[in-house]
């Protein structure tokens, strides 16, 4: 079969590997790495790292399927997880996640027609202290109001 992951992620394994105690160990970051590459995870290319390590695709999709920043269906160019845990509740998260489902014309879990959002609830993002938070890709965004939120969705190409 074809390889769908590119040269770079290969590499980028290879120079990982020294520092892991078995190639086990690296599925994490390989699924980073995958992610960062192509958006989300098709069953293709879990089967693809299932390989790379030397297991089960089922052990691969296990993992993944576990940790919510795995993306198992495809998302948009921009990703915005908005956690609505407590603190952030408080703070007015549900709000949020409402200005933006308004915002860009979507409910919570879609992904706009022109693929360039998803939005989703998150469950705590570990930023308690910096409530109401939001990942948008894998960057952190806190202290967040609807002004903070617009002004970031328009500076997005
Ligand atoms: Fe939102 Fe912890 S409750 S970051």
């Amino acid at each position: 079969m074809a390889k769908i992951l590119s040269k770079k992620f290969y590499s980028e394994m290879a120079k990982l590997e020294p520092r892991y105690p078995s190639k086990v160990a690296l599925l994490l970051p390989a699924l980073h790495a995958a992610q960062d590459e192509m958006t989300w995870l098709p069953p293709e290319v879990l089967q693809e790292i299932a390989d790379y390590i030397g297991i089960h695709p089922a052990q691969v999709r296990e993992v993944a399927s576990f940790y919510t920043m795995y993306n198992l269906n495809p998302v948009g160019k921009y990703h915005l997880k908005i956690c609505t845990n407590v603190a952030c509740c408080l703070r007015g998260a549900d709000e949020l996640v409402e200005h933006c489902e308004k915002k860009l014309g979507i409910k919570c879990g879609e992904t706009t027609k022109d693929q360039k959002f998803t939005l989703m609830e998150e469950e705590c993002l570990g930023a308690c202290g910096t409530a109401p938070a939001m990942m948008l890709n894998n960057d952190y965004h806190e202290n967040l109001s609807a002004g903070k939120l617009d002004q970031l969705l328009d500076g997005l190409e």
